[in-house]
C-alpha cells in the first residue's frame, strides 16, 4: 500500500511529530520543558547527533538536525535518508500516522524528508505467508514550504517509484512479455494514456528482426507496447521518445550465464519499467508535454529454436548484425525500438537499460552509466536532473574509435565488442540505429540492490522513474 503525504488539517490525529529544524534555536520552547530542551542541546551540540528521540508516554518526539551547507542537491539527499531512518523507527513503534513540523527557512528539507519516508516504506511481501505489514501510513505535514502540487507530485511519484519496484520485483512467473504488456495496457488506460500492444504476428510483419530472434529461444510470444501521452496544448513540437529494455528474464540463451549470475534476472525489463511508471507518472500528474514510451519485451532463453552465436540477422532497420554472444540480448531488442523511434521525428529519444555488466562493475549502484550523441543541451538538463533526485549519471565517452569494435566480417556490424569497454561498445551499437538526438542509460548498476541502501531499499529501487519525470516537469 502507498504511503500517503498530506498537509496537516486540524482533525489530524497523529501519535509521533518530527520537528525538523537547523539549529537548537528553532525549536519551539513551549513544547518542550526544561529538562528536555537541555537534554536536546546536549545531544545536539556535545554528542554531534542529528536525529535524537524523546519518547514520551503519549506519544513519540523526534528532532531532526540537518545542516543548510553544501550544495543543496547534497542536502536533500542527506534529507531522504534521514527520512529512511525515521520511517524504520515509526515502523518499529507501530506508529500509523506521524506529523513533521518543518521550522526550517527557504529550504526544500520537508520535502525530502518526507519523500525519504514515504520510498523507504516500500516493501514486497505478497508472497509471504505471513505479512508483517508497516505500521506507517500516512505522513502529515506542518511547512509553508511545500506548495499543493508539491504534494500532488510526492505522491504521484511515491505512486510510481512504487509500482515500477513491483514491477522489477515480480519474478517471470508472474510477469511473461505478455502480462508485462496487459499491465503497461491496465496503467495507461487509468492515466489516460493512449496504449497499442503489438502481438507476435504485427512484430513479424513489422519485421523487428533483434526482437523476433531474442524471443526464439521462448515459449512465449513477444510484445511491443506503444505507450503515447499527448494532452492538448502541449508544449513540444517534437514528441521525446523513452525507450525501455524489457526482457522479463535474462538466462543468456545459449551462452547461459554461469553459476550465481542468472540470480536477479528478473531485473532485466528494469528499464522498460521505469519508462512505464515515468510516463504514468507524467500523465497522472498531466504535464503538458508529448511524451511516447517504446517497450519491447521478450524472455531471453536457450531452446530447441533458440539464436545462436554465428547467426545473422536482420533488424528493423533493414540492417545485418552477426550474433556474437546471445547473452547480449538487450542492444537486439532495443535497436528495434529505436530504429522504430524514428518514425516520430523525435525531438529526443533517451533509453533506459539494464544493459551492460560493465556498467556495473565500472561504477557500481551508486550512479546510472551514461552517453550522448548530439543531445548536449537535453544531456546538461538532465545530468541536473539526475543531481535533483540523486540518480546521478557518470558520462562515458562515445568517441568514434569505439565504433571499429563492433564491424563485422560477414554482416554490418557484430553485437559484441572486445573485453574492454563493453558498457560504450554497448552504446555503440545502439547509436547504430538512431538518427535523432540521442542519451543511453545503462541502469545495470543501480537498478537492482544486494543490500538495503536506505530509502532505495533492498532489491528494485524503482531507477529511472523520479529521473525522467523531473527531466521533463523542468521544462514547464
Ligand atoms: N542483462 C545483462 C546485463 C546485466 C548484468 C544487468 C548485471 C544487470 C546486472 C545483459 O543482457 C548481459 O548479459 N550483458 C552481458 C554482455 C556481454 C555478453 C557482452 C554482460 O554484461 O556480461
Ligand atoms: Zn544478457
Ligand atoms: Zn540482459
Amino acid at each position: 500500500m502507498q504511503t500517503i503525504v498530506k498537509k496537516l488539517n486540524k482533525e489530524n490525529n497523529f501519535k509521533a511529530s518530527i520537528y525538523l529544524v537547523n539549529d537548537y534555536n528553532q525549536l519551539p520552547v513551549l513544547k518542550f520543558s526544561k529538562e528536555e530542551l537541555e537534554f536536546l542541546k546536549y545531544q545536539q551540540e556535545k554528542l554531534e547527533k542529528e536525529m535524537i528521540v524523546l519518547p514520551k508516554l503519549d506519544c513519540l518526539i523526534i528532532v531532526q538536525f540537518f545542516k543548510n551547507e553544501g550544495e543543496a542537491f547534497a542536502i536533500q539527499e542527506k534529507c531522504r535518508k534521514a527520512g529512511d531512518k525515521i520511517t524504520h523507527l515509526l515502523n518499529e513503534n507501530k506508529l500509523a500516522v506521524a506529523l513533521v513540523v518543518d521550522l526550517c527557512e527557504n529550504t526544500n528539507a520537508a520535502y525530502s524528508l518526507a519523500e525519504g519516508m514515504a520510498l523507504g516504506n516500500y516493501q514486497f511481501i505478497k508472497y509471504k505467508s505471513e505479512q508483517k505489514k508497516n505500521s506507517l501510513e500516512e505522513i502529515l505535514i506542518d511547512s509553508k514550504q511545500i506548495n499543493k502540487l508539491q504534494y500532488e507530485h510526492l505522491n504521484i511519484l511515491t505512486d510510481a517509484v512504487y509500482k515500477c519496484r513491483d514491477l522489477v520485483n515480480e519474478p517471470l512467473t508472474y510477469l511473461d512479455a505478455v502480462s508485462f504488456s496487459e499491465i503497461i495496457t491496465k496503467m495507461a488506460t487509468y492515466a489516460n494514456i493512449k496504449v497499442d500492444v503489438f502481438n507476435k504476428t504485427k512484430i513479424e510483419s513489422l519485421k523487428m528482426g533483434g526482437l523476433l530472434a531474442v524471443n526464439r529461444g521462448s515459449i512465449d510470444p513477444p510484445t511491443f507496447s506503444v505507450m503515447e501521452w499527448k494532452p492538448e496544448g502541449h508544449k513540444n513540437t517534437k514528441p521525446f521518445v523513452f525507450v525501455g529494455k524489457g526482457v522479463v528474464y535474462d538466462t543468456g540463451g545459449v551462452n547461459i550465464k554461469p553459476g550465481d549470475s542468472m540470480l536477479d534476472m528478473k531485473c532485466d525489463m528494469g528499464g522498460a519499467a521505469a519508462v512505464v511508471c515515468a510516463i504514468y507518472a507524467i500523465a497522472l500528474a498531466k504535464l503538458p508535454f508529448h511524451v511516447i514510451g517504446l517497450i519491447p519485451s521478450t524472455d531471453n532463453r536457450p531452446d530447441g529454436n533458440a539464436y545462436v552465436p554465428g547467426d545473422v540477422i536482420t533488424m528493423f532497420t533493414g540492417k545485418t548484425v552477426e550474433i556474437m554472444n546471445t547473452d547480449a540480448e538487450g542492444r537486439l531488442i532495443l535497436a528495434d525500438a529505436l530504429g522504430y523511434a524514428s518514425k516520430y521525428n523525435p525531438e529526443l529519444v533517451i533509453d533506459l537499460a539494464t544493459l551492460t555488466g560493465a556498467a556495473s562493475r565500472a561504477i557500481g549502484p551508486y550512479g546510472i552509466v551514461a552517453m550522448h550523441a548530439n543531445a548536449d543541451t537535453a544531456f546538461k538538463e538532465l545530468e541536473n536532473s539526475g543531481k535533483n533526485v540523486y540518480e546521478r549519471l557518470a558520462e562515458f565517452p562515445f568517441w568514434e574509435e569505439y565504433e571499429e569494435l563492433i564491424k563485422s566480417d560477414v554482416a554490418d556490424i557484430k553485437n559484441l565488442g572486445g573485453s574492454e569497454a563493453g558498457m560504450i561498445t554497448a552504446g555503440k551499437f545502439l547509436q547504430e540505429f538512431t538518427d535523432y538526438p540521442f542519451i543511453h542509460l545503462d541502469i545495470a548498476g543501480p537498478v537492482f540492490l544486494s543490500k538495503k541502501d536506505s530509502y532505495r531499499g533492498k532489491a528494485a529501487t524503482g531507477v529511472g522513474v523520479r529521473l525522467l519525470f523531473d527531466f521533463i516537469v523542468n521544462k514547464i
